[in-house]
């Protein structure tokens, strides 16, 4: 037996949509399935626009561009955090503050945020790791308090909630992802949330190359043309059609993942300590996007990685930090961020996707519970 670490959630009323996007012979953004997916998703994060993508990175580039920022502007954000989060922002010329994670939840800590500002900082970038909402009533406070823009990466974190309101609702900007790792996927995908109303009529442009094609396709020009920096980030209707029986089941979807993460919890609950698996902390509504435990040192999660490989089992690890990654060229050398550390070498995510049987999580956890590392959580 070869359990993978993801498998690409196919429904099976992908081909028919499909089909009908063939028929329909409007393949490009915008289309029919583009518009039916960005109201899906306006219904289910409350945002006032939803703007499809070919990616989330194409997402946080766009944010990038709406946040304005200028070389010798400054963000605040997680190290232990995916490439493009990071790479869309050092795109536009700007110095990062690197700020340490939460031992508990693995989201940016946000009692360290504000020690961090300084008058060169226009925005907070965030994460919510796992799909698991990171401190939002500080973090807003924060924001309110020292004008910053609010950029969240949600790229995990659709379907999940803040005491009650959908992650994505709360920067200016949010982006989501649907990668074919992800609970919802078409492949390659994403979607910028806009909920900055100045932000709104650019982003649109943004989205279009530059142009005023909205005024255009709406009646108030007569032609469309260059108007503002832009660039090809409309989500095509292959993408959209493949994607939207997908997001009509995203409560099931979730739902699904989420009884997985239980049985995993409850199978490893007297192996390791809660502190050593997901902590969802109260008010938290998730998704079930990841399961991992936490091993006690490099060397025991690269044995770990083997023995369960060894099992038939794909496990996986990240984020390397971002602050020590060789594109900065030392740059940012200096920075302590221990829990960053100590997480980005002890995390292990295991495989979880939508139809991952009952049996196989039990295989997985019983093998788990085999590795001779395992002994020492029962005392
Ligand atoms: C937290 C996070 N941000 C951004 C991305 C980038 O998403 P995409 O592959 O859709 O560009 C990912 C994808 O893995 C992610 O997990």
């Amino acid at each position: 037996m070869k359990i993978p670490f993801n498998k690409p959630l196919v429904t099976g009323k992908e081909a028919e949509y499909l089909s009908q996007v063939i028929k329909s012979g409007k393949f490009s953004g915008d289309g029919e399935f583009t518009q039916k997916c960005s109201e899906i998703l306006q219904q289910e994060t409350g945002c006032l626009k939803a703007i499809m993508t070919p990616s989330c990175t194409a997402a946080l580039e766009m944010a990038g561009f709406l946040c304005n920022l200028t070389a010798g502007d400054e963000i605040i954000m997680p190290s232990f955090a995916y490439v493009t989060t990071a790479g869309a922002f050092a795109q536009r010329g700007v110095d990062i503050a690197w700020c340490d994670i939460r031992e508990d939840t693995k989201n940016i800590d946000e009692k360290k945020i504000e020690s961090l500002i300084s008058d060169r900082t226009k925005a907070l970038v965030i994460l919510h790791y796992a799909g698991v909402a990171c401190e939002m009533d500080v973090i807003m406070e924060i924001c309110r308090k020292h004008h910053l823009i609010l950029v969240e990466d949600a790229a995990q974190a659709i379907g999940c909630r803040y005491r009650g309101v959908p992650l994505g609702k709360f920067g200016d900007l949010a982006a989501l992802s649907f990668h074919e790792t992800k609970n919802i996927q078409c492949g390659e995908g994403g979607a910028l949330l806009v909920n900055n109303p100045a932000m709104v009529e650019r982003a649109q442009v943004l989205r279009d190359k530059g142009t005023n094609r909205i005024h255009f396709d709406s009646g108030m020009v007569d032609k469309y043309t260059w108007v503002d920096l832009g660039s090809s980030f409309a989500m095509s209707e292959l993408q959209a059609a493949f994607l939207y029986p997908q997001l009509l089941e995203l409560e099931a979807i979730n739902g699904k993942r989420l009884e997985t993460c239980r049985l995993y919890r409850q199978k490893l609950s007297g192996l390791f300590p809660p502190g050593k698996m997901p902590v969802i902390p109260f008010g938290i509504k998730d998704n079930g996007h990841m399961f991992y435990i936490m091993l006690d040192n490099l060397r025991e999660r690269q044995r770990m990685i083997e023995f369960l490989d060894g099992n038939g089992v794909m496990a996986v690890f990240h984020y390397v930090p971002l602050h020590r990654a060789p594109f900065w060229k030392g740059k940012y050398h200096d920075i302590s961020l221990p829990v960053t550390d100590r997480v980005s070498e002890t995390l292990l995510r295991l495989p979880l996707y939508y139809d991952i049987a009952p049996g196989e999580v039990e295989y997985i956890t019983e093998r788990i519970g085999l590795f001779p590392g395992c002994v020492e959580y029962f005392v």
